[in-house]
């Protein structure tokens, strides 16, 4: 009698959206944030006791020396003084209020593809933070930084949770930015989403040091269950008891919850072998 269970899947399935829905934009900010977005991996100071997202975590790389900024609503340090639309803009676009750009290694390229709904919910957690005064230090480009990231990006429409391939490959590319640490390295800088989707061999400096990030396309990951990978992505533990660098910012993805890490996990299983 397969009919029941099947039709409590249906039922479970069509609830999916609805239960995401039901989230507050500021429950669903908070969510990303602490979780798929992973924005305290860069703006909260590792350093016991600094407050969250007071930014000053410094980035030493050879073509630049960036510095995270403090994203507290602190009206001195702080982002207080952005409209809800320049911080919107800040995060999809890299640009500030005046027209600065904002460099690496804030992915922007990945945040270009989020959500109005995510973006909008995002600020409204970054508005909630408790201010911290924190005069951060300016970051320091040794190579010209582009004008823009690319054509103004003004709208981007919700991701349905339905189809669960489409939602992870929208986390992996736009929210987590997986995409953009495990996709070959362009000439130049940023990732070659195309011919090197998931193919790795990007570097990623964490707390610990630099470390390379894998192939994950089912040739490098085929042979993790899916059980394997979401405790690697959430644990930085591989299934031989092996430890990842913490470049990769796990502490936060074990936030997430097991229908995004499903999803995710769905989508990497579909990419092309690299
Ligand atoms: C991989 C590290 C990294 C991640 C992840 C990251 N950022 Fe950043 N962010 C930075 C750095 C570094 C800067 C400073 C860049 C510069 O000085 O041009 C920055 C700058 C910013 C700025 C500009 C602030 C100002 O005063 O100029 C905003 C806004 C911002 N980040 C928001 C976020 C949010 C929100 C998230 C999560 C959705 C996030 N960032 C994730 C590294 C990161
Ligand atoms: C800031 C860069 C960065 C981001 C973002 C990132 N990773 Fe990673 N990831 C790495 C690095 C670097 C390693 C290798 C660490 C090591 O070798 O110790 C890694 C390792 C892995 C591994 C282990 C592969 C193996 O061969 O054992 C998996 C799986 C993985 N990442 C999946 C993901 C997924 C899925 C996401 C998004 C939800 C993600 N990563 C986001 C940098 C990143």
């Amino acid at each position: 009698m397969p009919a029941k269970p099947i039709a409590a899947l249906a039922l479970l399935l069509a609830a999916a959206p609805a239960l995401a829905q039901t989230q507050t934009p500021l429950e669903r900010g908070g969510y990303l944030v602490k979780g798929p977005a992973a924005c305290g991996q860069c703006h909260t100071n590792p350093a016991p006791g600094s407050p969250e997202l007071g930014g000053g975590m410094r980035f030493a790389e050879l073509a630049y020396t960036a510095v995270a900024a403090n994203l507290t609503p602190d009206p001195d340090t702080g982002i207080a003084a952005w409209s809800d639309a320049d911080l919107v803009n800040g995060l999809r676009n890299g640009k500030r209020p005046r027209g600065s750009l904002i460099g690496p290694p804030m992915p922007i390229a990945a945040y270009r593809g989020l959500s109005d709904g995510d973006a909008n919910a995002i600020v409204v957690y970054l508005r909630s933070v408790k201010p911290a005064a924190n005069k951060t230090a300016r970051s320091g480009y040794r190579v010209p930084l582009p004008d823009s990231y690319g054509p103004a990006v003004t709208r981007v429409p919700e991701v349905s949770l339905a189809d669960p391939v489409k939602y992870g490959e929208y986390l992996a590319h736009s929210v987590a930015a997986c995409m953009q640490c495990h996709s070959r390295p362009l000439e130049g800088g940023g990732a070659d989403l195309a011919a090197g989707l998931g193919a790795g061999g990007q570097s990623a400096r964490g707390p610990a040091g630099a470390a390379v990030a894998t192939n994950i396309t089912p040739s490098g990951i085929g042979h993790y269950s899916d059980a394997d990978l979401k405790k690697v992505i959430t644990t930085g533990v591989r299934p031989d008891g092996s430890k990842l660098n913490p470049a990769m910012p796990y502490a936060y993805f074990a936030n997430m919850s097991d229908a995004d890490l499903s999803a995710v996990v769905a989508y990497l299983r579909v990419l092309p072998k690299r």
